[in-house]
């Protein structure tokens, strides 16, 4: 899709002129350990200083509104890299403690607390968090506990049960009841998300099982509308009513992150080419998309809401995916290492110039460092995933283990599977509270009518101006 420029541009100049020009913001040196990690440390603890899950009377896990209950997945997920890059323990007790209790009475991240709003890509970024701790080492959980593994393992589990050959020849459905909004709708992030995690299940338990099944969820969505094969795009997703085949053409920066690195894992344990292949032109599609010139160079842009400024809460955190993907890539890819980083290094110098010199309230626009007044978690988590990234530079890091090269979470290869939380247990207050906010959640769509608007009243006003 392509916006017409002028509109949105005038809009970005003049929102800057209201923020004045900060004093001081950070500055990265890319080539340095030490500054790498001065800078990661800084936004990682203005990011969990947003948290609260850990004050008297929170519950762990969650981050206050307006944030969903999946992107505290994530920014656990991430906490989990930040040790990894940075050998920082600071947070580490928290990250564990959140992780655990999250994961609901049947251990597979189906907590009855967010029955209303609990989405399949929801319960994933989880599952990526734990699956990240078993493959980077994290420090186990006590015995009494599931192991990282067996977190991963009972998503995987819970996920592929849901698999619905009866509509669309196959896939996943967005939401996981049918009383939600977006039960009707097949989209990328949810199916790509059961790849990547069936992939990595795969490469790390050498269990085939995993890898079959990420091969039956490539050979669907491959065929599917939801992507373009030829041109290696990514679109947002497909209504069942239609039988898939009315894919909404919006293109989002952390599905490419999860796909391209899905097939990293893949590649790396299978060695076969074709993935190869594929990364390669999904690469290309991601550094002329999500990096184009117009935004300077090689600095990542969350291109379908950031230029109009119209990220919301959730989009403001897809470049912190987008970076942590990129980066898997680039590790477990050694031979497009040198293609990726510079993306990654141009756009952690830019993200950092976001920051204010402590690393508090970074901004979004990475090519810039005149603030551009947007500060929140999803900002945070983008400018820290983007910088601790650097330390595959200048440190030399154990790539993810498999069960071969040290990895010791324990396999329960049936588990989550003794009953589910989900439509049990009930919590009312919970629900009533979520069940409003799903609604502006209905993420795509109600973002892309606005944006849809913003362009007919654009084009309206050029018109009638020029
Ligand atoms: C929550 O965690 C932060 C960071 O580790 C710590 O400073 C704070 O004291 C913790 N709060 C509580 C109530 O445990
Ligand atoms: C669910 O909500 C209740 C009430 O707020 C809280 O006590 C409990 O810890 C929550 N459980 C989870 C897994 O978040
Ligand atoms: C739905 O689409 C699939 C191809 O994806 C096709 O095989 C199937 O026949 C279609 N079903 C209906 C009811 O049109
Ligand atoms: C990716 O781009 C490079 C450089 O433009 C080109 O040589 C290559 O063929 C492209 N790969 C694919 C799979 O499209
Ligand atoms: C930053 O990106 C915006 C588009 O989002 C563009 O208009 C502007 O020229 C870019 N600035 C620089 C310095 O490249
Ligand atoms: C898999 O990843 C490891 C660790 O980075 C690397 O040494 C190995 O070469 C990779 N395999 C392939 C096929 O690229
Ligand atoms: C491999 O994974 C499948 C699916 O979870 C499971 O049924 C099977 O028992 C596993 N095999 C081994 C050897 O762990």
């Amino acid at each position: 899709m392509r916006f017409p420029r002028i509109l949105p541009y005038t809009l970005w100049a003049l929102s800057l002129s209201v923020y004045p020009a900060r004093v001081t913001a950070l500055t990265l040196d890319v080539q340095s350990a030490d500054s790498i990690k001065d800078t990661a440390s800084k936004i990682a603890y203005d990011l969990m200083s947003r948290y609260t899950g850990n004050n008297t009377g929170d519950v762990p896990g969650n981050l206050p509104a307006p944030y969903y209950w999946w992107e505290a997945g994530a920014m656990f997920g991430e906490m989990v890299d930040y040790w990894y890059y940075t050998g920082d323990t600071t947070y580490n007790a928290e990250v564990l403690q959140a992780l655990q209790h999250q994961r609901g009475k049947a251990n597979n991240y189906e907590p009855s607390n967010q029955t209303a709003s609990l989405g399949n890509d929801d319960q994933m970024f989880w599952a990526f968090a734990a699956m990240s701790a078993a493959e980077l080492g994290f420090e186990d959980p006590p015995e009494e506990d599931p192991s990282w593994l067996a977190l991963a393992q009972a998503v995987f589990n819970r996920q592929t049960s849901r698999w619905d050959p009866d509509t669309c020849n196959g896939g996943l459905r967005w939401q996981m009841i049918l009383a939600n909004v977006g039960y009707d709708y097949e989209n990328s992030v949810t199916n790509l998300g059961l790849f990547q995690l069936s992939a990595r299940l795969g490469r790390y338990t050498g269990n085939q099982t995993y890898i079959d099944w990420a091969n039956k969820i490539w050979d669907w969505y491959e065929r599917s509308s939801l992507y373009d094969p030829r041109e290696y795009r990514i679109w947002d997703g497909a209504h069942t009513t239609e039988n898939c085949t009315d894919a909404s053409h919006e293109q989002w920066s952390y599905t490419y992150g999860i796909l391209t690195a899905g097939m990293a894992y893949l590649y790396n344990h299978t060695e076969n080419e074709v993935w190869l292949t594929k990364i390669d032109g999904l690469l290309n599609t991601t550094f002329e998309t999500f990096f184009p010139p117009s935004m300077g160079t090689k600095i990542m842009v969350e291109w379908t809401c950031e230029p109009l400024g119209v990220c919301n809460n959730d989009q403001k955190s897809f470049k912190a995916y987008l970076s942590q993907w990129l980066a898997r890539t680039a590790q477990l890819v050694p031979a497009r290492y040198d293609t990726i980083m510079p993306y990654l290094r141009a756009s952690a110098v830019g993200a950092a110039g976001q920051c204010g010199a402590d690393g508090k309230n970074c901004g979004h626009t990475w090519n810039t460092t005149i603030p551009d007044g947007t500060q929140g978690v999803g900002e945070q988590m983008s400018a820290l995933s983007v910088v601790q990234v650097m330390m595959l530079d200048n440190a030399n890091l154990k790539p993810p283990y498999t069960t071969n090269t040290g990895g010791t979470s324990k396999s329960d290869p049936s588990a989550g599977t003794d009953g589910s939380d989900v439509g049990g247990e009930t919590d009312y207050n919970h629900i009533s509270r979520r069940a409003i906010t799903t609604g502006d959640r209905v993420g795509a769509g109600a973002v892309t009518a606005g944006v849809l608007l913003f362009l007919i009243g654009g084009t309206t006003w050029l018109v009638w101006t020029g």
